[in-house]
C-alpha cells in the first residue's frame, strides 16, 4: 500500500467540508495514519497568510503569489513528510483552487500559475480529487445564510459561475484523478457517493 494524496475542491457553499470527518474515519479504518489539512493554511505561517488572503483586498497576482507561498510551506512541512511516512493526506483545497479562483474567476494567466506550480510542487500532484459540484444558485443560496462571510463568499453569482466552469474544465483535463460529485443532492446521497469513491482508492 502506498501513500495517497487526496484533495477536496468545489466552490464556496458546495458543502465539501461537511464530509471531511467521514472521509477521515473511512481512511483511518484501514489502519493508516491520516493527515487532514487545508489550504490556504495547514501550517502556522500558512494560517497567518490565510487570514490576509480571506480578508484583505489585494491584486489577483499578489493573491496568487501568497497562495503559493503558503502552499510551499504546506508542501515542505506537512504534505511531503506525511506522504514519506506512508500516511493518507487529505487536503481541503490545493492548486486546482488557484486555477479556479485566481485564473478562472480573477483572470490571472494560467501560464503564470503553471510556472508557480512547477516551482512549488513540480513532482507532487493529488492522486484523487473530489470535486463537489453544485449549480451556482444553490451555492449562492447556501452562502446567503453564512454568518460572517469572507471576501470570497461575498462575491457575485457571475464570479461563482466562472469558478464552477473552471473547476469542470480542470476535471475534464484530468479525468484520471477527478471525481465529480453532484453536491446539490440530499446529504445522505452525497455522503454515499463520497464513500463509494473513497472505496476505490
Ligand atoms: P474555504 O476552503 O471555502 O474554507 P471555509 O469552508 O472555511 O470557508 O475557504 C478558502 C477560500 O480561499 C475559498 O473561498 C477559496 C479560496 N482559495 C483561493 O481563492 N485560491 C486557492 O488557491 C485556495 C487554496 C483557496
Amino acid at each position: 500500500m502506498t501513500a495517497k494524496f487526496i484533495t477536496l475542491e468545489g466552490m464556496d457553499g458546495a458543502g465539501k467540508s461537511t464530509h471531511i470527518p467521514a472521509i477521515i474515519q473511512m481512511l483511518a479504518a484501514r489502519g493508516r495514519e491520516v493527515v487532514s489539512t487545508r489550504e490556504p493554511g495547514g501550517t502556522e505561517l500558512g494560517e497567518r497568510l490565510r487570514e490576509l488572503l480571506l480578508h484583505e483586498a489585494m491584486h489577483p497576482e499578489t493573491e496568487t503569489l501568497l497562495m503559493f507561498a503558503a502552499r510551499r510551506e504546506h508542501v515542505v512541512q506537512v504534505i511531503q513528510p506525511a506522504l514519506a511516512r506512508g500516511a493518507y493526506v487529505l487536503s481541503d483545497r490545493f492548486t486546482d483552487a488557484t486555477y479556479a479562483y485566481q485564473c478562472g474567476a480573477k483572470g490571472v494567466l494560467a501560464a503564470k500559475i503553471e510556472q508557480l506550480e512547477q516551482w512549488v510542487h513540480h513532482d507532487l500532484q493529488p492522486d484523487m480529487t473530489l470535486l463537489f459540484d453544485v449549480p451556482v444558485e444553490v451555492s449562492v443560496a447556501r452562502l446567503a445564510g453564512a454568518c460572517s462571510p469572507d471576501k470570497f463568499e461575498r462575491e457575485s453569482a457571475e464570479f461563482f459561475t466562472k469558478i464552477r466552469n473552471a473547476y469542470l474544465e480542470r476535471a475534464n483535463k484530468n479525468p484520471e484523478r477527478f471525481f465529480i460529485i453532484d453536491a446539490s443532492k440530499p446529504l445522505e446521497e452525497v455522503a454515499k457517493s463520497v464513500k463509494d469513491i473513497i472505496a476505490t482508492l
